[in-house]
């Protein structure tokens, strides 16, 4: 019989079984259920509501459970439904009828509230420390680009000259906040539901305080309706998930752009590159478009969980033991993603010269050379004028600015001198960009050490 079969005459059907069961994908929060019950147990024989020693017996066999669990001695059975059920109908198989008062004062519903808390800290922290390491690398890669100059694009068009340590560090800001956001969301995670019972807590003198204390929470949930409906804290790390991604996202397209023949910035290593079974010259990025690509189904966990979740009532709803998969799915694919993604960045071959030859064209110091008329006395809007029909006159000879003599010069401004060529060396356009924030060495240098000491702290 089901433990919950007293009310029921006939047994479920087969498939319905199978249909309504989660051990397949719940069955990954064995510790943690088994944790949640030690705590629950304890608890219950502190307060007298089960004898001291039942308490014990209960303690004792859920821990030969879990190493049994652990070794791999244990089949879970799809018609026990869940993990929860699972374990407390070998409890009882155990030890009888000591078994069957686990449950005293508990429900599912508060139980699967705990274990997904639990579960999902532990994922929070692991994945915090990927990307620690990821922002190490990061840093220690932006430290040997220092003086590596590279165009900087918007509209993926030339713009002005940077070096590849700021690009670098641009999306090191980006993992800061990721990291800063799963701690934040860490803090919501760690709050203890169990008391909360199937919806509207219980008649025994249960103490929640010291299961709270037990299980290495923060406090205690206030209401048990929400306790046992909240799932806030699974929407908040999908979308920490889905952000995670969409940065590594980002980068992988630059990674796979600069590894393209046009390009030349990078070269990937072989570890991280495959090659094609048709055509024998390619080697292909595919690490790095298969991040791009997972990403989608990342998105994919996080809306399919907020459609779950928008039309349920309170408390709580079968619907919800639809929420593991996804959060699960976006967990495990981040933890994937992370480190493939951390060693094709340490171990890629930077081309400093290509970044620097493409640094040269597209008139990346136009801005610059406009600025050196403006402390000249030129007003901006004219200063902008006269580069611009420069430019036209380099595009048509197909020239740079720089390759320009200054009698050519002064054919558009009589201002022009000769200190104007050291302000559009690619050199002085980086450095002259003085601003706390900008690619000048001064900054990156402190930014970078900075960073350096901000990630041994996290
Ligand atoms: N397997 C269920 C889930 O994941 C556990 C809670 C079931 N509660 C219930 N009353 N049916 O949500």
């Amino acid at each position: 019989m089901k433990l919950w079969g007293g009310r029921f005459t006939k047994s479920t059907d087969s498939f319905t079984d199978h249909f309504h069961s989660s051990i397949s994908f719940d069955k990954r929060m064995y510790k943690q259920d088994i944790a949640g019950s030690i705590a629950h147990a304890d608890m219950l024989g502190e307060q007298g509501i089960i004898s001291k020693e039942d308490a014990e017996l209960i303690k004792k066999t859920l821990t030969e459970i879990l190493d049994d669990i652990s070794k791999g001695n244990v089949t879970f059975d799809e018609k026990a439904e869940d993990i929860h059920m699972n374990i407390e109908t070998i409890l009882i198989e155990r030890i009888g009828d000591v078994g069957k008062r686990l449950h005293t004062g508990r429900s599912r519903n508060d139980q699967v509230a705990l274990d997904l808390r639990m579960y999902l800290k532990e994922e929070i922290s692991e994945i915090k420390e990927l990307i620690k390491k990821l922002l190490s690398v990061l840093n220690k890669t932006a430290k040997e680009n220092i003086d590596t100059i590279m165009p900087g694009y918007t509209h993926l068009q030339n713009a002005q000259p940077v070096t590849f340590a700021h690009h670098l560090l641009a999306y090191t800001e980006m993992f800061k906040r990721d990291y800063d956001r799963l701690s934040d969301c860490h803090k919501r995670t760690n709050v203890m539901p169990l008391g909360a019972g199937a919806l509207a807590s219980t008649t025994y003198p249960l103490n929640r305080e010291l299961v709270c204390e037990s299980l290495g929470f923060d406090s205690i949930t206030l209401n048990s309706m929400d306790s046992v409906s909240d799932r806030d804290f699974s929407a908040e790390l999908l979308y920490c998930m889905s952000m995670v991604m969409m940065h590594l996202s980002r980068f992988c397209e630059e990674i796979i752009l600069w590894s393209n023949q046009q390009f030349k910035f990078i070269e990937l290593s072989d570890a991280y590159s495959t090659g094609s079974s048709i055509m024998p010259q390619k080697k292909n990025p595919d690490m790095a478009e298969l991040i791009r690509g997972k990403t989608g189904r990342v998105y994919g966990d996080l809306m399919g969980f907020l459609t779950v979740m928008k039309g349920l009532p309170l408390a709580y709803n079968k619907d919800m033991q639809e929420d593991k998969e996804s959060v699960f799915d976006a967990v495990d694919t981040v933890k994937m993603c992370m480190p493939v993604f951390t060693a094709m960045i340490e171990t890629m071959k930077i081309n400093k010269e290509n970044m620097r030859m493409a640094a040269k064209g597209g008139f990346m110091n136009a801005t610059d050379a406009a600025d050196w008329l403006v402390k000249h006395g030129v007003p901006f809007r004219d200063a902008h004028a006269v580069i611009g029909q420069m430019v036209l006159y380099c595009i048509e000879n197909s020239k740079a600015l720089e390759d320009l003599s200054i009698e050519e010069m002064k054919k558009f401004s009589g201002v022009f001198d000769e200190s104007v060529f050291e302000a559009i060396s690619l050199e002085k356009c980086v450095e002259a960009r003085r601003v706390d924030g900008g690619p000048s060495k001064w900054y990156i240098e402190k930014l970078i050490a900075f960073n350096e000491e901000f990630i041994s702290g996290l």
